[in-house]
């Protein structure tokens, strides 16, 4: 399979830059998808991407993998909640809190409930971003099922959602807190002065000279003494390189 014919095909076509992320990961799940389409080979993919909107749609929705919960892993969140409460709120009343890669919501909706029950009366701003336009759109709308809520504790569930069949809504302040915008972490600029950066389950997807770079651009973004909170496969081994040190196992502390 020409792979790099391909990469620069996705580039000019859709504007993602495939060659970011790891190759033979990315090879067999190419590799994988076609052959659940029937395209024997990659003229032929290409082909039906040009001329079937749902193919791209579904190609996109494979690339991108926004698969995510409220407080994936609630025991890191935790620990989180505890760095929020003695660090972070202590210092300021008005945080800034990015959640990148934040897929339909539920990591920021989480960041907001977390702060709300902390300290209501702050002015906290979260902004929320992901390179897929389709689902920051579902993010916006803020309904949920239960697969997605079922790590929110019963008492946060009855304070911050409405049940409406079986459908869970995110109460309208919490959604107030969170702004939703597209941004590629691989191709574009990055905003500064953020006192949390929340990035979990995005960068293993990607090689580690692109991941060297993400990094070092969320230490530029970061105030000094700002979090960085990561997913719980991601430990950061070489965390000194970016100017952190580490504040528990998958949080980093900007020097
Ligand atoms: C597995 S989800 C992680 C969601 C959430 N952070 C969590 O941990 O539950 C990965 C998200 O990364 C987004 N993504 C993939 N490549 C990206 C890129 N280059 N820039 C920004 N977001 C990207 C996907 O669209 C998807 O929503």
């Amino acid at each position: 399979m020409d792979l790099a014919y391909f990469e620069q095909w996705v580039l000019k076509e859709f504007n993602i830059n495939l060659s970011a992320y790891k190759s033979n990961q990315l090879h067999r799940r190419i590799l994988s998808l076609m052959s659940r389409v029937g395209a024997n080979t990659i003229e032929d993919y290409i082909a039906l991407l040009k001329k079937d909107p749902a193919q791209r749609q579904k190609f996109l929705d494979f690339i991108t993998i926004n698969v995510t919960e409220f407080f994936r892993n609630p025991e890191i969140f935790e620990e989180l909640k505890d760095k929020l409460k003695n660090e972070l709120l202590p210092k300021s009343n008005s945080l800034k809190v990015w959640s990148a890669a934040c897929s339909i919501g539920a990591e920021p909706y989480s960041l907001a409930m977390i702060l709300d029950s902390l300290n209501s009366s702050g002015r906290h701003k979260i902004v929320a971003t992901d390179i897929d336009a389709t689902i920051l759109n579902k993010a916006r709308a803020g309904e949920y099922v239960y697969s997605e809520v079922k790590n929110v504790r019963k008492e946060l569930l009855d304070k911050y959602f409405k049940i409406s069949g079986d459908k869970y809504i995110i109460d309208s302040r919490i959604r107030s807190m969170v702004t939703f915008k597209k941004h590629d972490l691989i191709l574009e600029n990055y905003e500064k002065d953020f006192d949390l950066i929340v990035c979990r389950n995005v960068v293993i997807y990607f090689n580690q000279d692109v991941k060297d770079e993400i990094y070092r651009k969320f230490s530029a973004s970061l105030k000094k003494g700002g979090l960085l909170f990561v997913g719980a496969t991601e430990s950061i081994y070489n965390y000194r390189d970016y100017g952190f040190d580490k504040a528990s196992t998958f949080i980093y502390r900007k020097l």
